[in-house]
């Protein structure tokens, strides 16, 4: 990563590096949160579908539901601005799960964990690195390869994440989801979204839901609207263009060389041995 940019663009909260986009003054007030039981956690690590997910969520509502912007995203307002709202709130986050504020946690708030192949979240951050001004540049794919594995990028290490959540995957009020499973079987999904959510939904309006969530139809609709820069569901970037790359699993074959990809499977074994993955 070219050192330019970097100090001005990251900081450090807690061991973990977050944009500047969050404030410290935000990130330390996490903890006095006030949830409410009916608050939906839309959570993942950043390119692991979570734009998608929220696609699906919010045509899976059909009450009024607001997808707020993530609760670690901006200034110490934000936190203001969620209180005030009224309707009921689908709440998307980075966070790892030691860094969610308890709140969440006492009072059994519903939590959607969207989780993809790392190997392939590391080549969507790539991308994104290269594309977001939000992030620092990098040089190269094999320097881009060396943070990731190390964790130093943006939301820290994927494994941490991973695991931080996967301890808590078997708790009734959180739902872990695979992105190659939506890919794989997406009425599949919804479906059990659904069923999590306690909503109603038939199957014709499932078939629906997944024909207007597929990437071709959710590209063309990001690029006909204005995206609004007050709204965004990953606290990374306001800007719904950076988001539809490819849509693919697998991509990572065309990146990882098979020097890299042993490299990566040992570390991947070492750190998810305790995984159930
Ligand atoms: P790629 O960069 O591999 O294309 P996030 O929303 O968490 O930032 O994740 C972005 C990744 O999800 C991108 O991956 C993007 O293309 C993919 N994605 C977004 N919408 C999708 C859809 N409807 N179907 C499949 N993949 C989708």
């Amino acid at each position: 990563m070219s050192n330019s940019g970097e100090a001005e663009l990251l900081h450090t909260f807690k061991g973990i590096p977050f944009t500047t986009r969050s404030s410290p003054e935000l990130l330390k007030s996490l903890d006095t949160f006030d949830a409410r039981e009916d608050d939906v956690l839309l959570v993942s690590y950043p390119k692991s579908g979570t734009h998608w997910l929220a696609g699906v969520i919010t045509k899976l509502y059909n009450t009024q539901v607001t997808i707020t912007s993530p609760i670690e995203f901006g200034d110490i307002s934000q936190l203001e601005e969620l209180n005030k709202l009224s309707s009921k709130r689908i709440i998307p986050t980075h966070l790892d799960y030691n860094m969610l504020p308890p709140n969440f946690k006492s009072k059994k708030c519903k939590m959607i964990y969207i989780s993809r192949n790392p190997k392939d979240t590391a080549v969507s951050m790539f991308h994104y690195y290269r594309d977001n001004p939000n992030l620092p540049t990098v040089d190269s794919w094999p320097a881009f390869f060396d943070l990731f594995l190390k964790g130093n990028v943006v939301c820290g290490s994927w494994f941490d994440h991973f695991l931080s959540w996967e301890e808590h995957e078997d708790e009734n009020n959180i739902l872990f989801l695979f992105y190659e499973d939506m890919k794989k079987d997406l009425p599949k999904v919804v479906k059990e979204i659904s069923l999590f959510l306690n909503l109603n939904v038939s199957d014709n309006d499932i078939q629906d839901i997944c024909k207007k969530s597929s990437f071709s139809e959710m590209k063309n609709d990001t690029e006909k609207e204005n995206s609004d820069p007050n709204h965004t569901v990953c606290a990374l970037t306001s800007n719904r263009k950076l988001i539809f790359r490819k849509g693919a699993v697998g991509d990572w074959k065309n990146y990882f060389t098979p020097k890299q990809n042993i490299r990566f499977q040992e570390i991947f074994n070492e750190k998810m041995k305790l995984s159930k993955m």
